[in-house]
């Protein structure tokens, strides 16, 4: 029997997944890893496979393209990100690659050569989840990656950046390449990741903004000492401010409610011995809200909750803000495009915001971009249980391949 769309792009993505499985049954696939290394390269395996002709950057990004017939040099891409979250899911970015590789598939079967170029990118990383560091395929893309800034960050493990890059065969862009100017609209299959499309049972998202982000690294240096014989009132203790600062900062941010978010998802206490008081400890804050003005208004409060418990604690705080993004609209245009397509496939869809950041944030300020989502189950991502069943894998394909062939198959 004929493989199914929903069979094949079923298949692509258990795939993709089976390459990166971690102990937990989770996918990890980290920016220039063992694991991202043998998905890309099987990616572009599958790529040539369907027809399309591969080549990958300097930085890793892996493009498939489908070359236009006509004489203009005008390119739509799609795709997203072929990194993952530590124990992340199967779905979040890869959906994006494999919907993309799928639709050019259908489009290049039902109607022949486009007239202007289609791509689909796997870009390098997007989470951040390796090195202090986001949007490093989509930045690349943009000729906005800078060496300079990111040569010697570390992971974990006291990696550089570019020791991981250059282990995986890959180095930075030279200064003087020329950024691309062919492509001329991105558009981004993703999943929801949020619960909003499976309560109201709608079938597609169409993302009309992306929430403005700031990342923080907050390292507290305090003093380590005997839990036995120093006295509440004599210590300095990094841990117990971290965890004031915490339950203030995330507390004002329940108070404001939807749609700021605040979340501490990394802790590091030293020395982490049951019988000491902790002397130093860095944690992580993710905050985000539709509004940048309020994203700034709420970030001083954070600073003041900072200063005014490491002051209470006694201890010395260190703030480093690595990342900053605005929240951005998506292109009204691509937008009706996208409604159009969901209109004429009788597909219900919901305009919505999406919490999460994206490629499409970063490549929206540049050129025309859209996003569609697809629901995900019980609203969870970033996380081994992330799951979208295949039925909303096809139609959220097929609803991005008629979008892509509104573009690319006619002037
Ligand atoms: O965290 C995010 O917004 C996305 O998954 N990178
Ligand atoms: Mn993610
Ligand atoms: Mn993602």
């Amino acid at each position: 029997m004929e493989e199914t769309l929903q069979d094949k792009i079923t298949k692509l993505l258990e795939d993709a997944a089976a390459k990166a499985i971690d102990p937990t049954g989770g996918v990890t696939r980290l920016l220039y890893s063992k694991e991202w290394v043998d998905t890309q390269y099987a990616l572009k395996e599958q790529m040539e496979a369907l027809g399309l002709q591969t080549y990958f950057d300097e930085v890793g990004n892996l493009y498939g393209r489908l070359a236009g017939s006509g004489d203009k040099d005008e390119t739509i891409l799609t795709g997203s990100h072929v990194d993952t979250v530590k124990n992340g899911g199967k779905y979040d970015g890869m959906y994006g690659i494999t919907a993309g590789i799928m639709a050019l598939h259908y489009l290049k079967e039902t109607y022949g050569s486009p007239l202007k170029n289609i791509e689909v990118v796997s870009f390098a990383e997007e989470e951040g989840s390796r090195f202090p560091e986001v949007y490093w395929g989509s930045k690349n893309f943009l000729g906005l990656g800078k060496q300079e800034e990111v040569a010697l960050v570390t992971d974990h493990e006291g990696i550089t950046f570019q020791d991981a890059m250059r282990g995986a065969g890959f180095d930075f862009c030279s200064p003087e390449k020329k950024v691309r100017e062919d492509v001329s609209i991105f558009l981004e299959a993703h999943i929801e990741q949020g619960n909003v499309l499976e309560k109201e049972k709608k079938t597609i998202g169409i993302v009309n903004s992306i929430a403005g982000q700031r990342r923080y690294i907050i390292k507290l240096h305090g003093t380590a000492n005997h839990a036995g014989t120093t006295p509440m009132e004599y210590r300095q203790d990094a841990f117990y401010a971290a965890a004031k600062m915490t339950v203030a900062i995330l507390g004002r941010a329940k108070e404001y409610g939807s749609p700021l978010v605040a979340t501490t998802g990394y802790v590091d206490v030293k020395p982490n011995v049951g019988n000491v008081v902790p002397g130093e400890t860095e944690f992580s804050l993710d905050v985000r809200h539709t509004d940048g003005a309020f994203l700034e208004s709420f970030s001083e409060e954070i600073q003041g909750f900072i200063k005014e418990i490491a002051d209470e604690c006694g201890v010395v705080a260190e703030v480093d803000m690595w990342m900053n993004e605005l929240p951005v609209p998506m292109d009204g245009k691509l937008v009706s495009c996208l409604e159009d397509v969901c209109k004429k496939q009788s597909l219900d869809y919901k305009l919505m915001h999406s919490g999460a950041g994206h490629d499409s944030q970063l490549i929206g300020r540049h050129i025309p971009t859209a996003m569609l989502f697809v629901p995900s189950r019980n609203g969870i991502s970033h996380n081994p249980e992330e799951y979208t069943a295949p039925e909303y894998l096809e139609k959220g394909t097929y609803a991005l391949a008629d979008a892509i062939y509104q573009l690319a198959y006619q002037e």
